[in-house]
């Protein structure tokens, strides 16, 4: 078995805010992140897939064919936009890092083809911070 990893980049605003808490409580659980008026981050989008080399190519996968997949199904959706309101895979959800990388895994899924095996999602807010999803 070998993994396959892409990475790609984006930015995005987003703000952490539990509609349930008061002010003082959100600041509280979420600091910065519980801004009113959104802030970004630029993330790291790293993308995994395993499998056994194909004998024609040796590859798990074309991996310009996963850059494809990743920009066109996941990036277009998120890339520059808000993802408490513009994205629809993150309605009705706390915009973590922890749900936008299973959302991520989620729209994936359901564009690779049947052959290639998902692995991990593993996305980076800040340098220092990452969560990675396995399914
Ligand atoms: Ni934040």
């Amino acid at each position: 078995m070998i993994y396959l990893t892409r990475i790609e980049h984006f930015n995005a605003a987003h703000k952490l805010f539990n509609p349930d808490w008061d002010f003082q409580k959100n600041e509280e659980v979420f600091g910065k992140c519980a801004n009113d008026n959104w802030h970004g981050h630029n993330y790291e989008l790293y993308v995994t897939v395993k499998g056994e080399p194909n004998p024609d190519t040796g590859f798990v996968f074309d991996v310009k064919k996963l850059g494809e997949i990743i920009r066109d199904q996941v990036l277009e959706k998120i890339d520059h936009r808000n993802l408490n309101v513009d994205v629809d895979f993150m309605k009705g959800l706390m915009c973590s890092t922890e749900n936008l990388a299973i959302g991520i895994w989620n729209e994936l899924k359901k564009y690779l083809p049947q052959e290639v095996v998902l692995h991990c999602i593993k996305l980076y807010e800040t340098p220092k911070i990452y969560v990675e999803y396995f399914g």
